[in-house]
This record gives structure tokens, sequence and C-alpha cells, in this order.
């Protein structure tokens, strides 16, 4: 079975095409990233006016490289939410012209759950029950997953995304958006033990996350404070490596603490991670030094399903559709803050 997959959720415009739930034909993303770089972030109305631009020259694109042709499509999944609402509303909205005027079925899916189905996707054979992770610029969740389709919520962050807290501390150290993958790289000329940054919420019992205080912590430290404000244009380069180095184990030690802490409290055997932080090596190295310590194996997308994209979309859509038929539908909306766990 063949089915399209369609992201809009954020600033990314994308279309897949992936057979029976696995095998990738087609994997199309046209990132935004020139477009909001000189905002620091993401603006909703640009974005937006973007996807309206690309999204049928995407899909066009998706299925050229795929080879395949619109009339040999038999689904179409398109993400629903959690999402910009705006952004989302131009796939729900284009999808359900498409899917309506070619008489497919549509399958709406969850923008998280799809990051999870990303890391099943590159790791067809991972065991279960396992700990889910989705670490991304909007989200950091953890819960337990008894089955693909079957989730309980353990924790959540109560402010920032981990993802959002790199987007943050790299443009503080001058370095472009989106600034995952420029912290990584600047972190790898740092040290990561030079200052002690603060492992949000890590000494208590809570599954949940926090990215503030630390977020905080590294602003007061590049800036200073009071009488010893300072210009953080002139720190050094090996400052400046070491703040990202310093920062980076932060952010990243909670994510594998809490995750392990739960594998063993719920006897979970594996743990799949999924989202754009997923793509940070030193996080795959830091798990998979401290799960192995604990007989515990750690899955991860392959990279070009840790950031958003359609390929998990389309074999979400499949894998929800071939569960169930009923889970297509074209009476739905896109819903901005749509709960995965519901
Ligand atoms: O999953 P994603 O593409 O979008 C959301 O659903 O939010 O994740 C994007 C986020 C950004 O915050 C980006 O800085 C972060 O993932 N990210 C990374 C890396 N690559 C992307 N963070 C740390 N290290 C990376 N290599
Ligand atoms: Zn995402």
């Amino acid at each position: 079975m063949l089915c399209l997959g369609i992201e809009t959720s954020c600033d990314e415009t994308a279309a897949a095409v992936v057979r029976d739930g696995a095998e990738i034909l087609s994997n199309i993303v046209a990132s935004q990233l020139d477009l909001h770089a000189e905002y620091g972030g993401v603006v909703p109305e640009l974005a937006c006016r973007r996807h309206v631009q690309l999204i049928d020259r995407i899909v066009q694109r998706a299925l050229e490289q795929s080879r395949i042709s619109l009339d040999q499509i038999d689904l179409i999944s398109v993400v629903q939410g959690p999402g910009l609402i705006g952004a989302l509303l131009i796939g729900v909205n284009f999808v359900k012209g498409l899917a309506w005027g070619r008489g497919l079925p549509l399958v709406p899916v969850n923008h998280i759950e799809a990051h999870v189905y990303g890391c099943f996707m590159s790791n067809p054979r991972m065991e279960l029950p396992a700990i889910g992770l989705v670490a991304s610029g909007g989200h950091t969740s953890l819960f337990l997953m008894d089955n693909l389709g079957q989730y309980r919520r353990l924790g959540e962050t109560t402010d920032d995304a981990v993802g959002e807290s790199f987007d943050k501390v790299a443009s503080l150290l001058g370095l472009p958006y989106m600034g995952g993958p420029h912290v990584e790289k600047l972190a790898l000329k740092g040290d990561p033990n030079a200052i002690p940054f603060p492992r949000g919420l890590s000494k208590k019992k809570t599954y949940n996350f926090s990215y503030s205080g630390l977020k905080t912590a590294v602003l007061y430290h590049v800036k200073g404070y009071g009488k010893k404000r300072r210009d953080p244009d002139r720190i050094s380069q090996k400052e400046r490596a070491d703040v990202a180095a310093s920062f980076q184990e932060a952010a990243l030690e909670v994510l594998v603490e809490k995750s392990l802490r739960a594998a063993g409290e719920f006897g979970a055997k594996t743990v799949a991670v999924g989202g754009g932080v997923a793509a940070n090596l030193r996080l795959r190295d830091l798990f998979r030094e401290r799960a192995a310590k604990v007989g515990i194996a750690v899955f991860f997308p392959a990279k070009e399903l840790c950031t958003d994209n359609a390929a998990m979309v389309a074999g979400l859509g499949h894998w929800l559709y071939a569960q169930d038929p009923a889970s297509a539908t074209y009476d739905f909306d896109a819903i901005a803050n749509m709960d995965f766990f519901q």
C-alpha cells in the first residue's frame, strides 16, 4: 500500500511517499531556515505564507522522486497537530481537497506520535514495552509505550522544550538559527565539565523536565550581571566552546537520566528516542554509555527521520489505517495543542 504523507506543523513543508509503512520511496523537506533566520525563531505568518507557496510543488516532487503517480497512491496522511494552527490548517485543507478529489482515505496523525513512529521505521525489530522520549523544538515528552498506539504519560517539560533551549543558547552565542546542530559542533571544542550549569529537576522524583533555569543560568554566565556585566561578543572562542559543551551536557544528561530511571521503574528493556534533538551525537553517546551499564537498549531514528519530515507521517498513517480503517476520515480539524495521550 502506498501512502502519501504531508507535514506542515511548523516551519518545514514536507511530503513523502512510503510503501507499507516502512519503505521510504521519497522524503522531501523544504526547510524555511532562510526565512526565519533573521528573526532568530519561527514567524508564524511567514511560515504559513511559505507553506501555501510550496505545498503543491513539494507534493509533486515527492511523487516524482518516488516514481509514483498520484493515481497509484492508496492513502493520504497528514499532521493534525500539535503545531502552529495556521500552518497546520494549510496542510490539513490541502490534503482534504486532494483526498476528496481522488476519493482516497485520509488519516490524520499526531506529530509527536509520528516522531516515535520514525524511531520504529528505523528499528523495526525494537522490543516493547519501551520508554519513549520525544525531544524537539516544541516538545520534551517522556512516556511508557506498552505497544505502538498505547502510550502512558510519564512527564513533560514544565516550561521550555529542550530543542528550544539549544536554539536560545545558540542565539546568545551568536550562532545561526536553527541552533541545535551549531551548538553541538561548537561543543566539540569545549569542556563539558567547565561550567556546572544546573540540571533542571534532576534531583526530583518527577519525570517532568525544566529548561528555563538552565537557559537563564547560561544567559547570566555569558552576559554577566550587576557590575560584572559584559559584552557576549567579546568572550573568547575557548569560553564560548566551554559554554556550549557545558550547556549541552546539562541539557542532555537529564534526558538520559530520567529515561533510564523510567525504564528501570517500569521494567522496559528499550528506550525509543525521537525528535530533532535525537540527531545530537553527544545524546546518542551518553545514552549508549549509561544504558549499557543497566542492560537497556536505546534506539534512534535515522538522521533524516529525526527532524520534522513527512516520511514518519506517511509511516504512521499507514500503520493506523492498517490497525483500523475507520481511522480514515475527512471530518477532522487541525488542533494546535493536540494531546498525544488521549
Ligand atoms: O523535531 P523538530 O524538527 O521540530 C519540532 O517538532 O520542534 O526539532 C527541531 C529542534 C530545534 O530546536 C533544533 O535546534 C533541535 O531540534 N535540533 C538539535 C539538533 N538538531 C536539531 N538539537 C541538538 N542537537 C542537534 N544536533
Ligand atoms: Zn517535530
